[in-house]
């Protein structure tokens, strides 16, 4: 009876499962939609009287569970990198001759895929079996979007393994999607219960994407179309186009404009036919993305910090509008660099209404002759930040004014001066209160300190009334001085004053991040939290040891050695130290016994780990309470296979037991 229930239970899902896939993979339904339903429904009633047979990747999962408090965040195996942009068939061509020239060939075949505007997301399957998505986030660390992810339809919760061999572990990235007349409906039906619509297919993916209550996720016309890696195991492909192929053998849906191994001719060719058949997708996309197919081209040709050389976006051209500029004001920014904005009409640029748009400097003013009350084509770069194309001049009336940049910071009033060889014009006053305040408005951001309840208005209060001089000052607020201030009352100040007691201890790499040193920002940060263990070694470091970072620009060394020889920043780190700021090495603080996921259970380590010996995981699992043993079992809970792992690897993977890489094994560890 058991047996037969076990297998009747296992049967229906895998039924399910397949027609699912018939349906929105490959869009050919082999039955009716009353017998679909009819067989989920036996489904449920099965899973329901025998709970304990429903499994993650049951088709009954796709509706959604309970909902989140938060999402957790993970770190991506591998980073998810971004691609440099090219914006004509001229840019598209240059990218070409830096291939050939870099890989010393004369001519090589490309894949191309229509680049599809919306939420970029990695699968990450082990065993065959979908563990977990994570958003791209800001590359390296994104949101655990599991459950939700889980109730797109055309993702694979089990892999299909008629064709070819399911990988061992297979991270797949793609873009989240909802087709345009997805969108319409979802807006119609917003608009009918009086909520707000979403003003573009890419936001609406997005926000449904972040919902906490997966079971609102459920009801969004999600799709996706995959394209890309992450750590692959166990999968033979040799290219681009052969892991598409791979993909869609396993049951993935990849978008079937897709261009195999084609030349550079026929790359163009494709672009031209896409921007041509465009406005006739049934979902939006932005360009083509074009990527040399051979993987050991791809590799011998490598990738910058935040782009792979290998590939690049031929991105079409904007959408633009025509508006008035009302006037040039200025802004301040955190290093004191003079901004000058256009005030702009209000016009809407694909969806989006935009009212400033950067001028960057003077140099962009002159050489586009941008004059007060001057009409602009306007467009959003990238489709995001708003930018002024080109004036109008045949609009001219003649009143139009030629903008001055002034001599003096709008802030403070100091003089400005224009460094030699360069575009900006900076306000030098370390003390200006424009630059405090952004440079507070940094440190107590997200990355940095992550202060809830320092919002823009509050930071520029407490530098008006001269309750912030320094970031240490923050440490020594007190209540009294905040209730006095607009929108403070003693409720409100008691939860400031908390939140910033509480971010008094801080990973080493938020700190860093939040110091707002020049060309240093999350990525170098993360850089050197990762090669120095304490403030103090980061402090004594040379500029040549900076240098030596894998990953690390000489710039960025240079700026970084610069900041911690000036006495003043040392004395700033003092402070800040004095009042009680503490860096909380993630891998040196035991975490409490009673809950860690690791409490009680037992563990294996295998293989070379990077981050400590095998000896000191060895104490610090004891130390949260989980037994180390030495070889693999039924009994085993979690193998930990670093690098070079090898029999009880297989061992493990024999009788199912987890497998943690030493990335996934620190993060539980720290958790
Ligand atoms: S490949 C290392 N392929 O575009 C390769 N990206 O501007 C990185 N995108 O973050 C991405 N369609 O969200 C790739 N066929 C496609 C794509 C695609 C859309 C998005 C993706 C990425 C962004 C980069």
């Amino acid at each position: 009876m058991e047996e037969r229930i076990k297998k009747q239970v296992r049967q229906l899902q895998k039924t399910l499962n397949d027609h699912n896939y018939y349906y929105h993979v490959l869009d050919d339904p082999r039955i009716s939609d009353a017998k679909y339903d009819r067989l989920m429904q036996e489904l449920i009633d099965l899973e329901t009287a025998r709970p304990e047979l429903k499994t993650p990747d049951s088709p009954t999962q796709r509706v959604g569970g309970a909902p989140l408090p938060a999402f957790d965040h993970a770190e991506h195996t591998l980073p998810m990198l971004s691609l440099d942009n090219a914006f004509s068939e001229r840019e598209i061509l240059d990218f070409h001759a830096r291939i050939l020239k870099n890989t010393g060939r004369d001519e090589l075949l490309y894949t191309a895929e229509p680049k599809l505007d919306g939420v970029a997301i990695e699968l990450r399957y082990e065993n065959g079996r979908l563990v977990q998505a994570v958003t791209r986030g800001d590359g390296v660390v994104g949101e655990v979007v599991t459950d939700n992810v889980r109730t797109i339809r055309s993702v694979p919760l089990r892999l299909r393994d008629d064709a070819i061999p399911c990988p061992d572990l297979l991270e797949v990235r793609g873009e989240v999607f909802i087709s345009r007349a997805g969108f319409q409906e979802l807006n119609r039906q917003r608009q009918a219960k009086a909520k707000p619509v979403f003003a573009n297919p890419r936001n609406a993916a997005a926000g449904s994407l972040r919902q906490l209550d997966s079971a609102v996720t459920a009801s969004r016309p999600l799709d996706i179309f995959v394209y890309g890696r992450g750590q692959v195991t166990g999968l033979a492909f040799d290219s681009q186009s052969g892991f598409l192929d791979a993909l869609s053998a396993l049951g993935f849906p990849v978008n079937p404009l897709v261009k195999r191994q084609i030349t550079i001719e026929q790359a163009l060719a494709f672009y031209r036919d896409l921007i041509e058949i465009r406005p006739d997708l049934p979902y939006e996309i932005d360009g083509m993305v074009i990527k040399v197919d051979a993987v050991d081209l791809q590799q011998m040709l490598g990738e910058k910090i935040k782009s792979p050389r290998w590939a690049i976006a031929g991105k079409f051209a904007a959408v633009e509008k025509i508006t008035r500029i009302r006037d040039i004001g200025v802004q301040v920014g955190r290093t004191g660099t003079l901004t000058p904005v256009a005030k702009l009409e209000p016009v809407k640029v694909g969806g989006v209404t935009v009212s400033r748009a950067t001028l960057h400097n003077m140099d962009e003013i002159q050489k586009k002759d941008i004059r007060i009350g001057d009409n602009a084509l306007i467009t959003r770069a990238g489709d995001v930040i708003p930018k002024v194309v080109t004036i109008l001049p045949a609009d001219r009336t003649g009143g139009e004014q030629i903008f001055v940049m002034p001599g003096h910071c709008p802030v403070c009033h100091s003089p400005v001066q224009r460094l030699e060889g360069e575009a900006a014009v900076k306000c030098i006053n370390a003390a200006c209160p424009a630059q405090r305040k952004e440079r507070i408005r940094h440190f107590v951001s997200k990355k940095g300190f992550d202060i809830d309840g320092l919002g823009k208005k509050l930071v520029e209060q407490l530098v008006d009334e001269g309750l912030l001089t320094s970031f240490a000052d923050l440490f020594t607020l007190r209540k009294e001085q905040l209730i006095p201030l607009d929108r403070m009352a003693d409720k409100s100040a008691q939860n400031l004053v908390t939140a910033i007691d509480k971010a008094r201890q801080i990973p080493m790499h938020r700190l860093i991040f939040a110091l707002g040193i020049h060309h240093t920002g999350e990525h170098a940060a993360r850089l050197l939290a990762r090669t120095f263990a304490t403030l103090d070694d980061l402090m004594a470091a040379s500029r040549e040891d900076l240098e030596a970072i894998h990953g690390m620009g000489s710039i960025t060394a240079d700026a970084i050695a610069g900041f911690f020889a000036n006495p003043e920043n040392q004395g700033l780190i003092r402070q800040l130290e004095s009042s009680g700021v503490s860096i909380v090495n993630a891998l040196a603080e035991p975490a409490e016994t009673s809950d860690h996921v690791f409490a009680g259970k037992t563990l294996v380590l295998t293989g070379t780990l990077t981050a400590m010996t095998r000896a000191e995981a060895k104490k610090r699992l004891h130390a949260i309470g989980a037994k180390v043993t030495g070889s693999v079992s039924g009994k085993t809970d979690f193998l930990v296979a670093g690098t070079e792992a090898g029999s009880k690897l297989a061992r493990a993977r024999e009788l199912n037991v987890p497998v943690l890489d030493e990335d996934r094994f620190l993060s539980f560890l720290t958790s």
